[in-house]
């Protein structure tokens, strides 16, 4: 998708995007070279968003305040840290969260940029977590509440706003992955004045999403959001507004 967007901003034969892997005792040496030998820039996942964000000479607020880094640009005046996930979120809404009451699942390091994003857009932010205590630390530093993981469900009408960051349904519906059981609503009672934005994804629509938008919930894919994620780095990295419906395409065509 990135080098879709690059084609259609004029950019193709000068600028190109490519997955490089690496561990992590490697990190820091390949991010120097990198800056060294002419990169703009980086995105940079799991398991190396601490170590993008202490290597850094300069740090955006979002990357400070969520303690962790996606994107990396790389100029003569050194490396700078920034964080697009809480942006990308954001960007992915149907509407802006101010004032909506928002339940978010999960407390990992998802949940925290999109916990982030909605508490400084003013929303009323919960958080559940399989985990009840890593719920509680995350909403007491963001200010938002933290609900206890009993084997009550959650009534949806409490809700406007639900957004899935836990892993459940990235495996697909299959024997053996954590079904919707997992998960302290049913989405079967999210309807039309529901929005959904669940970050699981994979080749099929999760269960989640489908049993929501069947019920007539407002549905967001973790697809979407990694659309517009992308397109918040390649802003910073270019300076012009990349191509959303070009990149969506590119990254469902897969
Ligand atoms: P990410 O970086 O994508 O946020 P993570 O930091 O590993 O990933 O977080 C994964 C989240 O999925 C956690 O909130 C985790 O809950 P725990 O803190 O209790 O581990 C949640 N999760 C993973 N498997 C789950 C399951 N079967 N049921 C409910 N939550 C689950």
């Amino acid at each position: 998708m990135h080098n879709a967007a690059l084609a259609e901003l004029g950019l193709a034969g000068e600028w190109s995007y490519e997955a490089i892997e690496v561990a992590p005792p490697d990190f820091e040496a390949l991010v120097r070279r990198m800056a060294a030998e002419g990169f703009v820039g980086a995105n940079v996942t799991v398991p190396h968003k601490v170590a993008a964000l202490e290597l850094a000479g300069e740090v955006g607020e979002e990357a400070r305040a969520i303690g962790a880094a996606n994107t990396l640009s790389f100029s003569p005046g050194g490396i700078v840290a920034e964080n697009t996930d809480a942006r990308g979120f954001l960007d992915a809404l149907p509407a802006p969260p101010a004032g909506k009451r928002a339940l978010v699942l999960g407390a990992g390091g998802s949940a925290r940029a999109v916990a982030w994003a909605l508490v400084t857009e003013g929303a009323q932010v919960s958080i559940w977590n399989r985990t009840p205590e890593k719920a509680e630390r995350l909403a007491g530093e963001l200010g938002a509440s933290a609900l206890p993981s009993s084997d009550e469900r959650l009534a949806s009408a409490d809700f406007d706003l639900i957004v899935n960051t836990t892993t459940v349904g990235m495996g697909g519906s299959g024997e053996g992955a954590p079904g919707l059981k997992s998960l302290p609503i049913r989405a079967d009672s999210l309807g039309e004045t529901h929005q959904l934005v669940d970050l699981a994804y994979g080749p099929d629509e999760t269960e989640l999403a489908s049993a929501a938008s069947g019920h007539g919930a407002t549905v967001v894919d973790g697809l979407e959001v990694l659309v517009h994620q992308g397109a918040a780095s390649l802003r910073i990295w270019t300076g012009q507004d990349p191509p959303i419906e070009t990149m969506r395409r590119a990254a469902r065509a897969k």
